[in-house]
């Protein structure tokens, strides 16, 4: 494994000073990979107008989003709280987009009223939307494609079975709700799922979108959602999203043709903004025998990185503190009263009491899904940028686990 994938340091500052200043466990982030990828997807889309929508539910920590806003890029978001987290980081209204999925009305109010586009998900929605706002305010419509892709099935999205979006095939219902409602359709949506390695996937999803398109005479945007697929270990294939930029921007430049007017396209990435960005540093604090493995306990666990327990997501991890160790086999596993194997069987350099870890791919549903199960504290959040160390979100203290109980006298 190269030195670069598994980095001691991050833009010339080593991971073990961050690690002794702030503590573990600790989720550092690496803002030049994020400005790096964001202008290498605007890179593959040279030449069409591009907006990128970043996916706020893969890590909405303000002080990312104020780096993504700087990069060039708006949000989508899919709760009134992150269109909030979105507008404190500076993001106006019109760089806001909200796919929330089956909300009650109040919240598509809320957003209304503080001026972001909407997604609409379902012919209900359309319906009540259009009753109390007809064609004064534009919106959106998500389709669900029936397309089956992603690299589970709990993160495929745009499947016929999926609660996602409103079917393809009932169109000529969308079609009626809108006409009905005289609703302004501004912008088509499709999202078909995470960690899709197919470019002709991406195509897939544009294209009944462009099918779908000659009905809506108003549009503005295509939206091709996000769900590139990132490298999870050293030779894992990831989306090539040049081929992903070729292949949809000569379909999108096709079909503006045919609509008679330029639209821009969409995309909302997630994980392939910040994936790699984000490494996780936590402390061995066991290693213990058992007769058939060697458990290297860590001061962490699902309730800080909670993918390889709900996906069985593979997460590489080394050794920070012994590189040059000689290797052995372990199976690194969290402090929680539950399985929590964060990788299991994986050889790396000999790992003692005390050595600090780093998980990797941690930038991306990390720390946004991270919980307080068994009553443990969040980790703090560190972006380094400029060759600058910034704590961009403090550890949480006992307090604040229990600011919110009120503790009747019994
Ligand atoms: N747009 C919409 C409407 C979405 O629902 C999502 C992700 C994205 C964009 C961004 O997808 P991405 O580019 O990050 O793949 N927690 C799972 C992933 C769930 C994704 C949910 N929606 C994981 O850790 O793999």
């Amino acid at each position: 494994m190269s030195d670069r994938s598994r980095p001691a340091s991050i833009q010339g500052i080593p991971l073990e000073n961050i690690a002794r200043e702030f503590g573990t466990p600790l989720y550092v982030y690496d803002g030049q990979k994020i400005v790096d990828q964001v202008k290498s997807l605007q890179e593959a889309f040279d030449g069409i107008p591009l907006k990128i929508k970043y996916a706020t539910k893969a890590l909405s920590n303000i002080s990312i989003l104020k780096l993504i806003k700087k990069a060039g890029a708006g949000v989508d978001a899919v709760s009134i709280e992150e269109v909030r987290l979105g507008m404190m980081a500076g993001f106006s209204p019109s760089e806001i987009m909200y796919t929330p999925s089956g909300v009650g009305f109040d919240e598509i109010r809320e957003a209304v009223n503080l001026g972001v586009m909407i997604n609409l998900d379902s012919i209900p929605l359309i319906r009540q939307f259009g009753e109390k706002y007809g064609d004064t305010v534009p919106a959106c419509i998500r389709i669900n494609p029936h397309i089956m892709a992603g690299g589970n099935i709990k993160i495929s999205v745009g499947h016929k079975a999926s609660k996602f979006g409103i079917s393809i095939e009932l169109l000529p219902e969308i079609l009626d709700a809108v006409k009905e409602y005289n609703v302004r359709i501004v912008g088509l949506h499709v999202h078909t799922g995470s960690d899709i390695l197919d470019a002709e996937v991406f195509l897939k999803g544009a294209n009944v979108l462009f099918d779908a398109a000659k009905n809506f005479p108003d549009l503005r945007f295509i939206d091709c959602g996000g769900g590139f697929k990132v490298a999870y270990k050293e030779g894992d294939p990831e989306t090539d999203i040049k081929e992903v930029g070729e292949k949809v921007s000569s379909a999108f430049k096709d079909f503006c043709k045919s609509y008679g007017r330029e639209l821009e396209l969409w995309l909302e990435p997630g994980k392939f903004i910040v994936s790699e960005s984000g490494f996780l540093i936590v402390q061995s604090n066991v290693v213990k025998e058992a007769p058939t493995v060697t458990f290297v306990g860590v001061d962490s666990g699902l309730n800080h990185l909670l993918r390889p327990m709900l996906y069985d997501a593979y997460h590489d991890v080394y050794n920070l503190s012994n590189p040059e160790g000689k290797e052995n086999t372990y199976s690194v596993v969290g402090y929680i009263c539950e399985t929590d194997t964060i990788a299991a069987n994986r050889s790396l350099a000999e790992v003692n009491q005390g050595d600090l870890l780093v998980i990797k791919n941690a930038g991306a549903y990390g720390y946004s899904m991270a919980s307080n199960y068994n009553s443990r504290l969040r980790p703090a959040e560190v972006l380094v940028l400029d060759g600058e160390v910034h704590l961009i979100r403090k550890r949480e203290i006992f307090e604040d686990l229990i600011k919110n109980q009120v503790i009747i006298d019994l």
